[in-house]
């Protein structure tokens, strides 16, 4: 079967600054809320630290259907993923396999309580409407009004 989390998609996980997820609890009610240390691993995988997500944690017990969305703001695109989440308790075999790879990003102020890992079986492209309207702009050009757009001078830029 074809890889869903494919180099594309890769990129633009690591040029997102953070992810949305989205659960529902027992009864249906949806929640969705922002994390920022999240990545892609092997065999269409992404993982997410829980630091301070009860909630999605809760949730995912209950009913383990999510969605991930993230955006790179610059480039003005990004990915919706649907699958199914686990959780990886602290100490368990998936904790610490996926452990490293989040502090990676997190460093070592933040205590990671739990790794909640999703296997992704669904994805749908996000563009934003400037694609439409400008279906010809090169990557520089959208990436140059991305930065005007939010105040930003790129590092070494
Ligand atoms: C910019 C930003 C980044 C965040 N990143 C994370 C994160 O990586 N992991 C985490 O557990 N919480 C993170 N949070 C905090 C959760 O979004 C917040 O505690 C939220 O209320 C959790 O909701 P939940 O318990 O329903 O999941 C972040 C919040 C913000 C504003």
């Amino acid at each position: 079967m074809a890889a869903i989390l494919t180099d594309m998609v890769k990129f633009d996980i690591e040029n997102s600054v953070l992810c949305w997820l989205a659960t529902v609890d027992e009864d249906g009610a949806p929640s969705v809320s922002p994390k920022e240390i999240f990545t892609h691993r092997d065999g269409d995988r992404l993982i997410v630290a829980d630091i301070a997500s009860p909630g999605s944690v809760r949730n995912i017990l209950a009913n383990p259907l999510v969605c991930i969305s993230f955006v790179d703001i610059f480039r003005q695109r990004g990915f919706k993923v649907k699958g199914r989440a686990s959780v990886h308790v602290a100490g368990s075999v998936g904790y610490v396999e996926n452990l490293e790879h989040l502090r990676r990003l997190s460093g070592s102020d933040y205590q990671i309580r739990s790794v909640i890992e999703v296997v992704a079986d669904k994805i749908t492209r996000i563009w934003a409407p400037s694609y439409l309207v400008y279906p010809n702009f090169s990557e520089a050009e959208r990436l140059e009004r991305g930065y005007a757009t939010y105040g930003v001078t790129p590092m070494g830029g």
